[in-house]
């Protein structure tokens, strides 16, 4: 049985995980401040917060983790309002009274300040030749399955070169990640 579910994709400016819910039927909507690198009229261009209250059964966020990262470790000390304020927001995601959510970051933080992550993944488990550990904080969300474990297994995206853009090179959720979230999470009820 297909059951069709409203889902918002918050703080997604690729519009991968957006696309992949739209593929199987389901009413998706992404937001972000920026605009979609898929132009679509299911991207909210705007402050995701605006948006918590509407009647959604599910979100899937991506908030931004440049003051909550270990990556960013040594200059922690000098951030710290900063990152009180990012807490807090990844609080009002975590909390908001959407009834299924999946909150995604890399190893930070979260996880001495509000909760140990769910799940900890990697694109290896879903058909990519790539390592990036990625915690997930799921509600009412079963942990996702591995799809295509790879033997072949690369740092890439640590080695991308700099640039205005490598940060969303960086960021972009992977396509063998956003299926499994579509297709096993499409249809719980
Ligand atoms: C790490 S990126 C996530 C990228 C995502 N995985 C994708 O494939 O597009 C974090 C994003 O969160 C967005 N963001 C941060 N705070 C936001 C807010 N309050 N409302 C909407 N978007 C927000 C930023 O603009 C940024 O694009």
């Amino acid at each position: 049985m297909e059951s069709f579910t409203k889902v918002l994709v918050a703080c997604e400016f690729s519009g991968i995980v957006r696309e992949a819910f739209r593929a199987k039927g389901h009413e998706a909507f992404s937001c972000d401040f920026l605009d979609s690198e898929i132009p679509s009229s299911y991207h909210i261009k705007g402050n995701v917060e605006s948006f918590l209250w509407m009647n959604w059964d599910m979100m899937i966020c991506f908030p931004d983790c440049t003051h909550l990262a270990v990556s960013g470790a040594r200059w922690f000390k000098d951030k710290l309002p900063q990152q009180k304020e990012a807490l807090e927001f990844i609080q009002t995601l975590l909390y908001c009274k959407i009834p299924r959510i999946c909150l995604e970051n890399p190893i930070g933080i979260i996880s001495t300040h509000i909760r140990k992550p769910d799940q900890i993944i990697q694109p290896w488990m879903f058909g990519h030749n790539e390592t990036k550990a990625t915690c997930l904080w799921l509600k009412n969300i079963p942990k996702l399955t591995p799809t295509k474990i790879m033997s072949e297994r690369l740092a890439f995206v640590h080695h991308t070169s700099p640039s205005k853009t490598r940060w969303k090179e960086r960021s972009r959720t992977f396509t063998g990640i956003a299926e499994a979230m579509t297709s096993q999470w499409g249809s719980i009820q």
